[in-house]
């Protein structure tokens, strides 16, 4: 049986954009994968703490060495990286927040993104230790900055590319539905997003609607 840990990340729960392209891949994948399982982590209604001196501490200590501190502090990190080590997929929603992914986002990053656990280094550098995952990837901007001037300050894209492929997670299926905030151009952006998420997935559906 596979398993989809989802992770959303807006602060809204009603109306968000990005939670609403991830319930529509999360829909497409359960009709690909009809036995599987999703896991939800929903970083607004339950905030994950940020990491501590003493998170650290532990994640750069042998473990033989730990203080009952520094395995208190590492609990956390512990429970997250084992759901994410046993996912076969993972989707993460996110809305562009000043120019980047949402705290609560980055926070859940910093908690798994650990040396020895998903990532590794050695005399050729850094290598990913989380193989053989699919992740689907679900934002949102108000704006839009995709071949404009604005390209230059998305932080969002870029970083999530390159902290999951750090992991080692590198095959990714990027949704990005921009321009939320103008009427304008909204309905037409949304089409052709979901129509890509229709793309992604091998089995047949009905379309955008
Ligand atoms: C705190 C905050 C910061 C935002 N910063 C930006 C930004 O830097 N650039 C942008 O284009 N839109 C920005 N927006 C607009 C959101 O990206 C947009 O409303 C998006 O649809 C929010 O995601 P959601 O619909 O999933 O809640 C911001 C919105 C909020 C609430």
């Amino acid at each position: 049986m596979k398993t989809l840990l989802r992770i959303d990340s807006s602060s809204r729960i009603e109306g968000s954009h990005s939670r609403a392209l991830a319930d529509y891949v999360e829909k497409r994948w359960k009709e690909e994968n009809p036995e599987g399982k999703v896991i939800f982590r929903d970083l607004v209604e339950s905030q994950l703490p940020h990491i501590h001196n003493s998170t650290i501490v532990g994640f750069y200590t042998p473990m033989e060495n730990w203080s009952e501190e520094a395995a208190e502090a590492t609990a956390l990190s512990d429970v997250l990286i084992s759901e994410l080590k046993n996912a076969d997929a993972l989707l993460i929603s996110s809305p562009l927040y000043n120019l980047n992914i949402p705290s609560n986002l980055k926070a859940y990053f910093d908690q798994v993104v650990r040396i020895g656990h998903t990532f590794g280094i050695d005399e050729n550098g850094y290598f990913g230790l989380l193989e053989n995952k699919t992740a689907y990837v679900a934002i949102v901007k108000g704006g839009v900055y995709k071949d404009t001037v604005m390209e230059q300050y998305d932080f969002q894209e870029p970083y999530l590319k390159a902290i999951l492929g750090h992991m080692g997670i590198r095959q990714t299926h990027l949704f990005s539905l921009e321009g939320t905030t103008d009427t304008d151009i909204l309905e037409q952006n949304k089409k052709q997003v979901y129509e890509l998420i229709d793309k992604s997935f091998k089995t047949k559906t009905d379309a955008y609607h």
